[in-house]
């Protein structure tokens, strides 16, 4: 099937709309961030952390990574891991978008230091 231009404007107006929700400022939406982060963490592809890392708020128990409670990182530290990779972990630069980055370190921070 060939793209029409009605399509391809279609296709744009999309993209566009995307990009407004993802530059909304990042205050108004932490509860958002949070359950974002949440089911990033927890879901198989692209970020398999839970298959990896255990923290204990999203049910997770892997054990090839550090266990994320005890790590305790702040969210530098969390986007830095998934910007660069470190050690066994591979960058999630490629699969990530920044916005998800975001939303993961924010998730990871707070979960990991919830009792
Ligand atoms: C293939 C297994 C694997 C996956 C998948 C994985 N990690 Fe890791 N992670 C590791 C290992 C191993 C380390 C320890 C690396 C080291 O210190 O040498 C680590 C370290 C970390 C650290 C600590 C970084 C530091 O500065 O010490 C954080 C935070 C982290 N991972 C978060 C995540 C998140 C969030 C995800 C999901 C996007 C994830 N990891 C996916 C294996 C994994």
């Amino acid at each position: 099937m060939t793209k029409t231009p009605i399509h391809a404007a279609a296709m744009a107006a999309a993209q566009l709309a995307a990009a407004l929700l993802l530059a909304a400022p990042a205050h108004a939406d932490e509860a958002a961030q949070m359950a974002r982060g949440k089911e990033l963490f927890s879901t198989a592809t692209p970020a398999a952390c839970a298959l990896c890392h255990t923290l204990k708020d999203a049910g997770a128990e892997g054990a090839i990574g550090p266990v994320l409670d005890e790590l305790q990182p702040d969210a530098a530290r969390v986007a830095r891991a998934l910007r660069d990779g470190i050690g066994a972990m591979p960058s999630f630069k490629a699969t990530l978008s920044e916005a998800d980055i975001a939303a993961l370190a924010l998730y990871v921070s707070r979960a990991s230091r919830m009792k």
